[in-house]
């Protein structure tokens, strides 16, 4: 993991962690995506991802919020806005209802993503050390909840903190602003964890202590600011200075 820049770090008591693309693997869905549109699973999967996260950000920042819907309903809507842009030879399958089953199967993909296999060792690791652990999240508190579930994480964390509470997506601050409500923590107390470049950015700037997973050696934003910590796996988390040093067994290394 990559060493921070300046002062030493306040110790942690908490950890959160951002759901989608840390914790549970957007990406997963390009398999079936492949198998339904064959040669274009892959960039229907990063055009979905990244048309849902655009949405977020054009509701949370038009007209004071009024166009806000929750999270489901803007990942159905990129993905239909992906399938539009990427298969636009299917266009008749619309009227059929063919392709309405595709984005069903697809949907339901999306609800039960992937977990990546290392986030029950390291939850466990922090709890273990008496870390408060959560989620802060866009997604909605039903999606999230399914997703917690399939994944099998319910016992291993303190919060599941979901957005849709005050309609405002991340990077608005008061969306970061909801870990230091549920958690009583200052910002600085609380390790905020994401592998999406532009969430980890802007919680930095929120004043979080940040570790950017960098699971797919990607540049970061050039925005002028670096996160605070980078690492390349989930792991990395437990190699935090700020974390009180116990055994963890060999799961830091
Ligand atoms: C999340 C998405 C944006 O907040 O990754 O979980």
């Amino acid at each position: 993991m990559e060493k921070p820049r300046s002062a030493p770090p306040a110790p942690l008591k908490a950890v959160l962690f951002d759901a989608y693309g840390t914790l549970f693997d957007v990406y997963s869905v390009a398999l079936l995506a492949e198998q339904l549109f064959p040669g274009r699973g892959q960039a229907l999967s990063v055009m979905w991802r990244d048309k849902q996260i655009e949405y977020t950000q054009l509701v949370t920042t038009s007209n004071g919020g009024a166009h806000y819907r929750p999270f489901w309903e803007l990942t159905r809507a990129a993905l239909t806005y992906a399938l539009k842009r990427l298969v636009p030879d299917a266009r008749a399958d619309w009227a059929s209802g063919g392709f309405d089953a595709k984005v069903e199967q697809l949907m339901n993909q999306y609800r039960h993503l992937s977990a990546f296999p290392e986030n029950r060792e390291v939850l466990q690791a922090l709890k273990a050390q008496g870390i408060v652990t959560g989620i802060l999240s866009n997604g909605d508190p039903a999606m999230l909840a399914v997703a917690v579930k399939s994944a099998g994480l319910g016992d291993l964390l303190d919060h599941v903190i979901s957005v849709d509470t005050i309609h405002k997506y991340k990077t608005h601050p008061d969306a970061y602003a909801l870990g230091l409500q549920a958690t009583g923590l200052a910002a600085r107390q609380i390790a905020f964890v994401s592998c999406n470049s532009w969430d980890a950015l802007a919680a930095t700037w929120f004043g979080y202590q940040t570790l950017w997973v960098n699971r797919n050696q990607l540049p970061f934003e050039e925005l002028g600011t670096q996160p605070v910590y980078s690492g390349a796996s989930l792991r990395d988390v437990l190699a935090l200075p700020g974390l009180a040093p116990q055994p963890l067994g060999g799961a830091a290394a």
